[in-house]
């Protein structure tokens, strides 16, 4: 088996447990900056940059400015906030500043948030503005000039102004998405490149990526897929449980009754992640353990991926490795603090799945 690619993950929220202010340290662009460098440094093709307290566009352009081409930012992005044409001329731009490395992460967010924009769009309905969207945005950053008409946009002579801002990845800037509902598999089966989703037990994620696969097929199209997973790998499993533990101790009770009560969100991978816990805190983290070192008491107090591998350095590649035979080729990794965490999974994780360093 080839090496994955793996990525790490970035935002300024960091610290041992971020989702808490005790648990946060002060971070600043030279700190951001330092973790870039070191992430680049020690083998992992990039980041992650999600949404977060930084806009990404400003933090993605410091970060790629102070690393080198084998840097690669992923860029959270929401349909419909910036206008094709613009946001095309920010992505080819960006490339031209720094060496043609960007990737978009398509993000379809939730209707609470993209409403405190002023965009109503319902579920099911983003996606149908995310597949227009992205296919236009698709077409722009390729070097196309072109009218379109559609449901969303009227555009006339999109593109004209790029024409000296020409591509500088072919054949267009890569679109990376994670969305586990059915609208959310059709777009990535007609439009994504890198289709990304969090962690599950393999059995349950076979089913849902045998999903992905035959709807790509269906549009003639072969899609690469990317896990996206916190580590809790420790020198043994005892020691890796007892971080777990840790993380559940140092949780108050405010942030518990806040996650918890985001159950009615609208995202079907949130609800699928909130179905693992099933909304309980238990008195240990083990409690929760769906399958061997799968840990989904992450999402009890964390926003976004709350599913953990749980355990020594071998259990974690072991799995990770059973993920590589569900066809995963990329990871996307985080642990916490990022910059600390980047260092350990680089030494114990990454050489046993034959990354090397750059
Ligand atoms: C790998 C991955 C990364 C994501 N990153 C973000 C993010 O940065 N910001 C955000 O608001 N949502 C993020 N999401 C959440 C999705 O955008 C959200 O769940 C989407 O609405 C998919 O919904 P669906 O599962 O119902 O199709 C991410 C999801 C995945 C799988």
């Amino acid at each position: 088996m080839s090496a994955p690619e793996v990525l790490w993950y970035i935002i300024p929220r960091e610290g041992p447990y971020p989702w808490e202010p005790a648990g946060r340290r002060s971070v600043d662009l030279d700190y951001l900056s330092r973790l870039a460098g070191t992430v680049e440094s020690l083998g992992y093709t990039g980041a992650l940059l999600a949404t977060d307290l930084h806009d990404v566009w400003p933090l993605g352009s410091a970060l790629a400015a102070r690393t080198s081409t084998a840097f690669k930012p992923l860029l959270a992005v929401h349909p419909g906030l910036i206008a094709p044409p613009l946001l095309a001329k920010m992505a080819l731009s960006f490339d031209h500043l720094f060496g043609g490395r960007l990737r978009f992460n398509v993000v379809n967010g939730s209707t609470d948030k993209l409403r405190q924009y002023g965009l109503h769009v319902g579920h099911d309905e983003r996606y149908a503005l995310s597949a227009e969207y992205w296919s236009v945005v698709k077409r722009l950053t390729a070097g196309e000039v072109f009218d379109h008409k559609g449901r969303f946009y009227d555009l006339k002579d999109a593109g004209a102004e790029l024409r000296e801002l020409p591509p500088v990845q072919e054949p267009h800037i890569p679109l990376w998405f994670g969305g586990s509902s059915a609208p959310g598999i059709e777009m990535a089966a007609e439009h994504v490149d890198v289709y990304l989703t969090w962690a599950e037990p393999a059995a349950q994620l076979a089913a849902k990526l045998a999903t992905v696969r035959e709807r790509a097929a269906a549009h003639g199209r072969t899609l690469r897929l990317g896990l996206r997973v916190h580590l809790i790998v420790r020198d043994t499993e005892e020691q890796a449980w007892a971080a777990a533990d840790r993380l559940l101790d140092v949780t108050g009770e405010a942030t518990y009754e806040r996650q918890l009560g985001r159950a009615g969100d609208d995202g079907v991978g949130w609800q699928r992640q909130f179905r693992q816990h099933g909304g309980r805190v238990p008195a240990h983290a083990r409690e929760l353990e769906t399958h061997p070192n799968i840990w989904p008491g992450m999402g009890l107090f964390r926003p976004g991926p709350g599913t953990a591998v749980v355990g020594s350095t071998a259990q974690v590649v072991e799995r990770l490795q059973e993920y590589r035979a569900l066809g995963i080729d990329t990871f996307i990794l985080s642990g916490n603090p990022l910059l600390e965490e980047a260092y350990r999974i680089a030494e114990t994780v990454l050489p046993a799945l034959g990354v090397r360093r750059a």
